[in-house]
């Protein structure tokens, strides 16, 4: 299998660290079954270049938010819009296949909201949550729900 293609943005350092333990995850999975795909990651900031992405991908992205309450009163999004600027630079959106979103649960109904958006806005499934810097448990848990859905991909495009 292709390595897993993960585009991400972290402002402060959890969903680097995060994808830092992925990326281990998946080569010791890798080691154990060459089947399994590798993650080739690349994080997305103010300085980075746009690029028209030609191959499937995952976004990770953390949430950071301004008032509202994430139901009723509006929500301003902070620090990781060149992310969401990125997947609508050209053609780009069509090769996003998932998010994985993450936060705090202190922000209770704003929980993951910048990612929820993200997929809807962009029109790809909302595939996994993990708090903060996540846990060791949420690396497979993660990890399958990525392998799950490039599954389901490469069914639809067969
Ligand atoms: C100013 C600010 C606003 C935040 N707003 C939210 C929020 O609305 N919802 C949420 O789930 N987490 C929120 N968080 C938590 C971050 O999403 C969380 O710390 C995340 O792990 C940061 O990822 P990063 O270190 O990769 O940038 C906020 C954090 C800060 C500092």
């Amino acid at each position: 299998m292709k390595p897993i293609r993960i585009l991400f943005i972290s402002i402060e350092g959890n969903t680097r660290n995060f994808i830092t333990h992925l990326t281990q995850f998946a080569e010791k999975q890798h080691s154990e079954d060459s089947e399994k795909p590798l993650i080739e990651a690349t994080e997305i900031s103010e300085q980075s270049d746009f690029e028209k992405e030609t191959k499937d991908y995952f976004c990770f992205v953390p949430t950071y938010l301004d008032g509202g309450n994430g139901i009723d009163t509006g929500v301003k999004e902070l620090m990781t819009n060149v992310m969401g600027e990125y997947i609508a630079y050209s053609t780009n959106r069509n090769h996003l296949i998932g998010v994985v979103g993450s936060g705090n649960k202190n922000f209770n109904e704003q929980y993951c909201l910048t990612a929820k958006r993200y997929a809807s806005d962009y029109e790809a499934p909302f595939l996994a949550d993990y708090e903060l810097r996540g846990v060791p448990r949420d690396e497979p848990r993660v990890y399958n729900a990525l392998l799950e859905r490039l599954t389901e991909v490469v069914a639809e495009e067969a």
